[in-house]
């Protein structure tokens, strides 16, 4: 059968990558993350001290980000491929708050951005991939055969992210989360550069009640149409 590229884009924690990583799956497509691309740089950052608390030393980032190679491993225990980041697994770390506090800031660097979208579309250029982020229907993949946007309420969001940080035993309170993604959102609506848009053709799934299956069905359906 046809082979297509599916983008899926919406906010943060709308369950945008449980349904892209099952969609995959079913299909035998390659499923990319690019979030955790953004979320690595902004790990290289940390680690280099070019974030703190007030201030973001860009200029710096930008002079080195010919050095920060990123990868994606293939981990059959899990089923998808974990980030790596000059060789190292960072696939926990990027996940953790203080990754997910600065990470918007990150991205709404242009050259950042530019270096991502090149090493994405490169990924996509086989098509048979499902890729999930802010831009994908809008910037990395334009021509993508199906587009999908998903959407779910700020607290619903927060709650779930809530649940997943204490169960890996972070310590943080469901305000702070709530906080953060509020903050993400705005962040990544109002950047200059790419912001998280619908895009005209993409598909609206609204995330906030529908049960995981329903949903998928609805995917799958919308898959169908597409090819
Ligand atoms: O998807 P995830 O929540 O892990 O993404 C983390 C952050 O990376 C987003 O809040 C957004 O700022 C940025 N991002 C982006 N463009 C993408 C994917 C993620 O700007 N395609």
């Amino acid at each position: 059968t046809k082979k297509i590229t599916i983008a899926i884009d919406g906010f943060s924690s709308t369950g945008k990558s449980t349904v892209a990583k099952q969609l995959a799956k079913e299909l035998g497509y390659v499923y990319v993350d690019t979030g955790a691309m953004y979320r690595a740089v902004t790990l290289y950052a940390l680690r280099k001290n070019y974030i703190s608390e007030n201030n973001l030393d860009r200029d710096a980032l930008v002079k080195e980000l010919s050095l920060i190679k990123l990868k994606f491993i293939f981990n059959p225990e899990v089923g998808f491929g974990e980030m790596y980041l000059n060789g190292e697994n960072v696939e926990k770390e990027i996940r953790q708050m203080e990754v997910s506090e600065y990470v918007s800031k990150i991205a709404a660097i242009p050259e950042v951005r530019e270096m991502l979208v090149a090493q994405q579309q490169q990924m996509g250029k086989e098509k048979g991939i499902v890729m999930d982020g802010r831009d994908i229907g809008t910037v990395v993949f334009p021509d993508a055969e199906l587009k999908i946007f998903m959407t779910a309420s700020a607290e619903e969001r927060a709650q779930r992210r809530f649940k997943e940080l204490s169960e890996r035993g972070e310590e943080v309170t469901y305000k702070e989360v709530l906080r953060n993604v509020q903050e993400r959102d705005h962040l990544d609506t109002t950047r200059e550069d790419s912001p998280l848009v619908k895009a005209s053709d993409a598909k609206e799934i609204d995330n906030s009640h529908l049960a995981l299956t329903g949903q998928f069905e609805k995917i799958l359906e919308l898959y169908n149409a597409a090819i």
